[in-house]
């Protein structure tokens, strides 16, 4: 190979990538453009396999992209080359010879492209040589202008996925400010938003049994929280009375659908939703309800939705002035109230959810753990592939904290999905922030029940969740600077640390069972 076939190749490369990839952010399809393209040089003798390794902030490199390769989740690959303990990036392409691997040692000649951007070391693309093939001073020559390219390539994979994460932002921080509204309202005469959880939860599994797109229910979640918000504008005096309204009382209280509907002014399909539910959630199927006496499907489906999954909370928890019901009861109530108070099909629905319904309630519970209840909750789905395995031996013995533990592993699966089908660094994002949602509660939660208990292990239980709460948000930034590299760092993170929090320290949570 001359230098002009060379450097012709190179920008025959670019430019099929840069057609090719401007729509996808796959660094596994780039890969398999530059075999398809290098296939052609014979003279390289390069093997049919190759993979981009990435550097996190902390030194580590992370295999993010393979063509004849296992991927990173199932790779027995190591990468355990001198070049790999560095977490500076050598300026020139140069080889290396490595173990392929620890079961059946061979040696192989390993090319190592540097990856640069604006002068930072990124990683390397990795490839192969065939064991006899004698690199010449061209051949370097040709993988340092084709490393400058493929940085080049790697880079703009990079700033589109950190647009994306921006993007998701944007909306998300709309969607933030509106809840907090919704919250707000909401800690007025409850003090830990819980309700709003669950309540906004019962209405995604509901919409979910209805089958509703999947673009719908992401409205309604963000939505659902504010159907009190117009209690705002409701004064202390009837808002807060312990004791029953009366008629008069009553009155004013059922203003505040009237208040929401004022306060959530705008045109966008965000707040139209949030409208349609704080007016109507309190219309009945049959008409009686109010403000308007709206009827069947006058009333909008939102609203139905979280008219249901309103009451059925209100109903099934304390409040200063009643008690709980019991689930059974609060459970046939609804449906008695099917064609009546609530449209049947959504009655229907949350018949159906009723599992997903139950779990929740565990799940975002306002009272202190109870360590010696007994949950009788229908087994969860087994998945497939999944990261994080739940097996019994990681059950403390405590049912509801079990639960909740089994719902967080079920979140990082779910994030683990989103990463090995690639959906993208704004779907890892979104996962990240649900998962620290959920995270936040259940070391709220375990932290309570520990208290209460005077557990020993208090202070170092909560310094363990602070530090689980800023790592995650430290990947969560990182997200930004580095996504590819972000998605895998998260994970192993999440794996190791769960793994080993439950299994050293929550275990030790059942001294608390003996002394309750
Ligand atoms: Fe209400
Ligand atoms: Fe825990
Ligand atoms: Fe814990």
């Amino acid at each position: 190979m001359n230098k002009e076939e060379g450097m012709l190749a190179i920008s025959r490369l670019v430019f099929e990538l840069t057609i090719t990839s401007s729509t996808t952010a796959d660094l596994d399809i780039l890969l398999e453009r530059l075999f398809n393209i290098l296939e052609s040089y014979y003279d390289l003798q390069l093997e049919a396999r190759g993979a981009i390794l990435l550097l996190n902030p902390r030194g580590r490199y992370f295999q993010v992209a393979q063509f004849g390769m296992e991927p990173a989740w199932t790779t027995r690959t190591k990468w355990n080359s001198p070049s790999f303990t560095r977490s500076t990036i050598n300026a020139r392409c140069q080889t290396e010879d490595t173990l392929t691997s620890d079961e059946a040692p061979a040696i192989a000649h390993m090319l190592l492209l540097p990856l640069f951007t604006e002068g930072k070391g990124l990683g390397y693309t990795v490839l192969f040589a065939q064991p006899d093939f004698e690199m010449s001073e061209t051949h370097l020559g040709f993988m340092d202008e084709l490393a400058r390219a493929l940085s080049g390539l790697i880079n703009r994979a990079l700033t589109g996925e950190t647009l994306r994460i921006r993007e998701l932002e944007l909306e998300e921080s709309r969607a933030d400010v509106i809840r907090s509204l919704g919250v707000a309202s909401e800690y007025r005469d409850n003090d830990t938003g819980l309700h709003i959880m669950r309540m906004t939860n019962f209405a995604q599994v509901i919409a979910k049994a209805l089958r509703l797109p999947e673009a719908m229910r992401e409205l309604l979640y963000v939505a659902a929280p504010m159907h009190d918000v117009g209690k705002i504008g409701i004064a202390d005096a009837v808002l807060l009375k312990p004791g029953k309204l009366t008629p008069h009382e009553y009155e004013i209280m059922k203003t505040h659908t009237g208040i929401g509907m004022t306060i959530l002014e705008g045109k966008d399909e965000l707040i139209t939703a949030a409208r349609d539910i704080a007016g109507s959630h309190h219309e009945h199927w049959d008409g009686n309800g109010y403000p308007r006496g709206l009827k069947a499907d006058e009333i909008p489906l939102l609203a139905r939705i979280c008219a249901v999954a309103d009451v059925f909370d209100a109903l099934t928890s304390a409040r200063p002035y009643k008690k709980a019901w019991p689930i059974e009861e609060a459970y046939d109530w609804v449906l008695a109230q099917s064609g009546k108070q609530f449209d049947p099909a959504i009655v229907t629905a949350f018949s159906t959810a009723m599992p997903d319904i139950l779990r929740i309630r565990e799940l975002y519970r306002d009272d202190i753990i109870d360590p010696k209840q007994v949950l009788t909750l229908p087994a969860i789905r087994q998945r497939k592939n999944v990261w994080i395995p739940w097996d019994n031996n990681l059950r403390i013995g405590i049912d509801i904290i079990d639960e909740h533990h089994r719902y967080l592993f079920d979140l990082i699966n779910d994030l683990y999905e989103v990463v090995v089908r690639k959906r993208g660094a704004r779907e890892v994002a979104r996962l990240i922030k649900a998962l620290d949602a959920y995270a936040k509660v259940h070391f709220r939660a375990e932290e309570q029940m520990m208290e209460h208990y005077g557990y020993q292990g208090i202070s170092r239980q909560i310094g363990q969740h602070q530090t689980f709460e800023h790592k995650l948000a430290e990947f969560y930034q990182e997200l930004h600077d580095n996504p590819f590299v972000a998605q895998f760092d998260v994970l192993v993170y999440l794996h190791d640390w769960l793994l080993h929090h439950i299994r050293v320290e929550d275990m030790q949570l059942q001294a608390i069972i003996k002394n309750s």
